[in-house]
C-alpha cells in the first residue's frame, strides 16, 4: 500500500513544516542530554545519530511510521523464509547463511540449515587444505595467490572484506579480484602471477554473466599456456547455483561450492561467494564475520523499533529523501582499509532500492533509493567535502570510525579521529556571519575587504550526519556493519512498498550489449539502432586497430 495514505506519513509531513526550521545547534545548546537521547549501541558498535535534524517528536513520528508499515512483521517474514521477493517468487535468506544459532529455517517445507552448514564445512576443509599445502598446484607448489573472477555481488562484497581484513591475512596468501570485462583488469592481474601457485575462484550465481564467463575463459586460456587440461582441476574452482553451467565450463562439480536462489547477489558474501575471504584470512575469521552479521540480525529482529539501529538509520534516510529532498547519501569510512566499503554499499542500496514501481507494479509518486557514494576520510575532506559543507544540496553523511588502528606503530590515529569528529561537528554547527566577522577582525580585516570576504566564509551548518564508532575493525565488527546496512536498506524498501530484492533494471543494458556486439565487426550490416548509437558504432569500426 502506498505510504502516502498512511496517517503516520501525513502526520510526519505536517511535522516537517516545523522541523525544517529547527536548528541542531540550538537543540544541542538546549539539551545537554541530546547524545544520550539519540544514540544506540549494538554490541561494541555505537550509533550516534544526535547530529541529525530531529527532535524527540521527529523520532516518535518516524518510529510510528515504521510501526504502521509493519517493519517487524516484514522482518519476520524475511527471517522465516517467506517468498518476499515477489517478482521472482523467492525467499530472501542471506540471514540463514549467518544463522549461527543453527535453528531451522524453512523454505518450501525444508530446513535450509543442513545445506548451509554442509557448504561451510566444504569451505573450511578446502581452505585448510590450501593453507596446509594438502592442496597443491600442478607442479607440487603451495597456492599463494587467489584470483576471484566475478562481478557485482560476486566481486564487490568479498573484495571489500578482503581489503578490510588484510591484517588477518594468512601469511604468504594474496587475494586478487578481477571483475571488469575490460581486458586490462585481467591482464594486469595475471602479469604479476605464477600459474603454478595461482588458484582461480570463478564466482557467478548464474554462471552466465558475460563479463565473468569471458574473464574466466581468458584465465583458462592463460593457464593452459603452462599447465594441461588435467591440471585445471587443481587451479579452478567455482562458486555458483548453476552446476550444469559450471560443468560445461570445464570445472569439475566436485570443486564447486554451492549457494541458492534465495541468496541475492549483493547479499551473497555470506555464502560460498565468501570463499576467497576464507582462503585469504582463514575460515575462522570468515566465521567471525558471520558471527558479527548474526549479532546484528538478532538486534534487528528483537530490539524495539525505537532502539533498533537499522530501523533508526533507515527512517532517518526516509526523512531526508522524502521530506528534505536529499538525493544522495555519503558513506565516509575513516579507515583506509574500508576504501571499498562505500562501493559495496552502493550496489547494496542502489541495486536494491533503485525502483520506480511498488510491489504491485504501480508507478511511484515519491522518491526511493538515494545515490550512495563515498571514499575514505581524510581524503574526501580535500576533495568533495566543500560541497557537503557549503553546496546547495543537503547530503547526509555516515562517518564510520574505528577507534584503534591495526597499525599502531604508525601513530596517526588521533589525527584521523580528530578529523572525522571535526567534520561532523562542522557540518552540524556551521559558522555564523557573526563568528566569521569576529575571526576576520582578529585577523586584521576591516571595511570593504572584510565585508567582501565574509559571506564566502559563512557555513550554513545544520547538515546531518551519523557516526558509527567502534573499538577496532575486527571480522565481527565488519559483519555487524554490513548487516546493519543490509537491514537499513530493507527497512526503507518496506516503507516505500518496493521489492528490494530484484534488479530488473540491469537487464536491458545486458540485452542491448548482446545485440550490439556483432555490429562492431567490420563488414557486418549494422542492425537497427537510433542514429547516435549507429554513428558511434561506425566511428568505432573506423577507429579500431
Ligand atoms: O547485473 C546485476 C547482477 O545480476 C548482480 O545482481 C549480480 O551480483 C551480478 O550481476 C553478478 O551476477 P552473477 O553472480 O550471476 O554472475
Amino acid at each position: 500500500m502506498t505510504p502516502l495514505n498512511i496517517q503516520e506519513w501525513q502526520s510526519l509531513v505536517r511535522h516537517y513544516e516545523d522541523l525544517k526550521f529547527v536548528s541542531m545547534r540550538e537543540q544541542f545548546a538546549l539539551d545537554s542530554g541530546r547524545f544520550d537521547s539519540f544514540s544506540q549501541q549494538c554490541g561494541d558498535l555505537l550509533l550516534d545519530y544526535s547530529k541529525n535534524r530531529i527532535t524527540k517528536e521527529t523520532m516518535e513520528q518516524l518510529i510510528a511510521l515504521a510501526e504502521a508499515a509493519k517493519i517487524s512483521e516484514w522482518a519476520e517474514r524475511m527471517f522465516t523464509g517467506e517468498a518476499i521477493n515477489n517478482t521472482e517468487g523467492r525467499a530472501v535468506l542471506h540471514t540463514a547463511l549467518r544463522n549461527r544459532s543453527n535453528t531451522p529455517v524453512m523454505v518450501d517445507g525444508e530446513d535450509v540449515m543442513p545445506a548451509v552448514n554442509a557448504v561451510l564445512t566444504q569451505m573450511k576443509k578446502f581452505s585448510q587444505q590450501v593453507h596446509t599445502g594438502e592442496w597443491l598446484g600442478y607442479t607440487g607448489k603451495k597456492i599463494t595467490d587467489i584470483v576471484n573472477v566475478g562481478i557485482g555481488g560476486s566481486d564487490l562484497g568479498p573484495a571489500m572484506i578482503c581489503d578490510a581484513l588484510e591484517p588477518y591475512a594468512i601469511e604468504g596468501m594474496s587475494a586478487h579480484f578481477v571483475s571488469n570485462v575490460d581486458g586490462t583488469d585481467l591482464s594486469t592481474t595475471l602479469e604479476k602471477l605464477d600459474p603454478e601457485t595461482t588458484l582461480f575462484v570463478i564466482a557467478s550465481k548464474t554462471f552466465t554473466t558475460q563479463e565473468t564467463i569471458t574473464n574466466a575463459q581468458s584465465a583458462k586460456t592463460w593457464f593452459l599456456q603452462f599447465g594441461t587440461q588435467q591440471d585445471i582441476a587443481k587451479h579452478f574452482v567455482a562458486v555458483s547455483t548453476n552446476a550444469a553451467a559450471v560443468a560445461e565450463f570445464g570445472i569439475d562439480t566436485a570443486n564447486m561450492f554451492e549457494f541458492w536462489d534465495w541468496v541475492g547477489g549483493r547479499y551473497s558474501l555470506w555464502s560460498a561467494v565468501g570463499l576467497p575471504i576464507a582462503l585469504y584470512v582463514g575460515m575462522d575469521n570468515f566465521e567471525r564475520l558471520l558471527d558479527g552479521g548474526h549479532e546484528m540480525d538478532n538486534h534487528f529482529r528483537t530490539q524495539p523499533l525505537a532502539e533498533n539501529m537499522p530501523v533508526i538509520m533507515g527512517m532517518l534516510g526516509i526523512l531526508y529523501i522524502n521530506l528534505f529532498g536529499s538525493q544522495t547519501h555519503a558513506i565516509v569510512p575513516y579507515d583506509h582499509s574500508l576504501a571499498r566499503f562505500p562501493n559495496h554499499m552502493q550496489q547494496l542500496d542502489m541495486e536494491s532500492n533503485g525502483k520506480v514501481t511498488n510491489r504491485q507494479g504501480q508507478r511511484l509518486s515519491y522518491k526511493t533509493g538515494p545515490v550512495i557514494w563515498g571514499t575514505p576520510g581524510t581524503n574526501g575532506q580535500h576533495a568533495y567535502f566543500q560541497l557537503i559543507h557549503q553546496g546547495t544540496q543537503l547530503i547526509p553523511v555516515d562517518f564510520v570510525l574505528p577507534v584503534n588502528s591495526h597499525y599502531p606503530e604508525c601513530d596517526h590515529q588521533s589525527i584521523l579521529l580528530a578529523n572525522g569528529l571535526a567534520q561532523s561537528e562542522a557540518l552540524m554547527k556551521g559558522k555564523t556571519a557573526e563568528e566569521v566577522r569576529a575571526e576576520l577582525v582578529q585577523e586584521g580585516y576591516e571595511g570593504k575587504e572584510l565585508e567582501a570576504l565574509l559571506p564566502h566564509k559563512v557555513f550554513p551548518g545544520n547538515r546531518p550526519s551519523n557516526t558509527l564508532l567502534f573499538p577496532k575493525l575486527t571480522p565481527e565488527m565488519l559483519g555487524q556493519l554490513v548487516a546493519l546496512y543490509e537491514h537499513k536498506v530493507f527497512v526503507q524498501g518496506i516503507i516505500w512498498d518496493i521489492n528490494s530484492f530484484d534488479q530488473w533494471g540491469v537487464e536491458l543494458g545486458k540485452q542491448l550489449a548482446k545485440a550490439i556486439l556483432p555490429d562492431l565487426q567490420d563488414g557486418v550490416e549494422i542492425s537497427e539502432h537510433d542514429s547516435s548509437t549507429t554513428s558511434l558504432i561506425e566511428r568505432i569500426r573506423a577507429l579500431r586497430q
